[in-house]
């Protein structure tokens, strides 16, 4: 099979030096890439900036804004089985991006952000997709009631809930803990263990459930 997975942040350009992240290190989703690949699937890695060396033998699309990452898997999903969406794309983006550093005036400062664009969203809503697509909910709190909502407002086929207010776990962390939600059936837990683990059952996961719907 061939598996497309995001991974890592977007960053998201206010002048020629700054831009708004977040803390995704990307290897949440470069295990999942290296698990698919274990596997014997083919890979299409597309990540924003992270500090991690490429899988090797996966087909690696560097990105660095939430529209890159945007038009790259728009470009490959239609090729692949599977489409796993664990990057942290940015839900905002500043309204204009100076062309100049912009200088400090010692007073406060407001900037306009508007919506990016959401790739899940659009993803699971193709009329014509023929792939499996899963993605990824970080959140804080009521992480599976979140989740779920994001299962069936972004139409996906599955949702893996990762709970992000742990400092010992999830984002930045070598470890995790998942809860995978379906669109139909009993969620389903993988409790805490290194990333490694976990992609390598959320793939034998995502393999079965894909060979079940062709
Ligand atoms: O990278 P690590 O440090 O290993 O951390 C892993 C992780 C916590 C980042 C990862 O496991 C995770 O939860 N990824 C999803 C992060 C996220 O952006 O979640 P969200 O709940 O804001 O978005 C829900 C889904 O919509 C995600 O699949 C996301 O890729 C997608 N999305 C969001 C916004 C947007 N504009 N486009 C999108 O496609």
């Amino acid at each position: 099979m061939r598996f497309l997975v995001t991974a890592g942040p977007t960053r998201e350009p206010i002048d020629p030096v700054r831009y708004i992240s977040n803390r995704s290190s990307g290897k949440m989703g470069y295990a999942v890439a290296e698990a698919a690949l274990e596997a014997g699937h083919d890979v299409i890695l597309i990540s924003g900036q992270v500090n991690l060396a490429p899988p090797s033998n996966a087909t690696l699309i560097s990105v660095s804004t939430s529209d890159e990452m945007f038009d790259a898997v728009h470009q490959h999903a239609d090729k692949c089985d599977v489409c796993v969406l664990c990057a942290a794309v940015a839900d905002y983006k500043p309204a204009k991006v100076s062309p100049v550093k912009i200088k400090k005036l010692g007073e406060n400062f407001s900037l306009e952000l508007v919506p990016t664009r959401d790739i899940l969203d659009s993803l699971g809503h193709q009329s014509d997709r023929r792939f499996l697509l899963v993605g990824f909910a970080a959140e804080t709190n009521h992480v599976e009631e979140n989740a779920a909502k994001k299962l069936r407002e972004k139409n996906c086929d599955i949702i893996v809930a990762n709970d992000v207010s742990s400092a010992t776990s999830g984002i930045e962390s070598d470890v995790n803990e998942v809860t995978i939600l379906f669109r139909n059936g009993a969620p389903q837990k993988i409790s805490r263990a290194t990333k490694k683990i976990i992609a390598r059952e959320l793939l034998e996961i995502f393999s079965k459930i894909r060979n079940k719907n062709v």
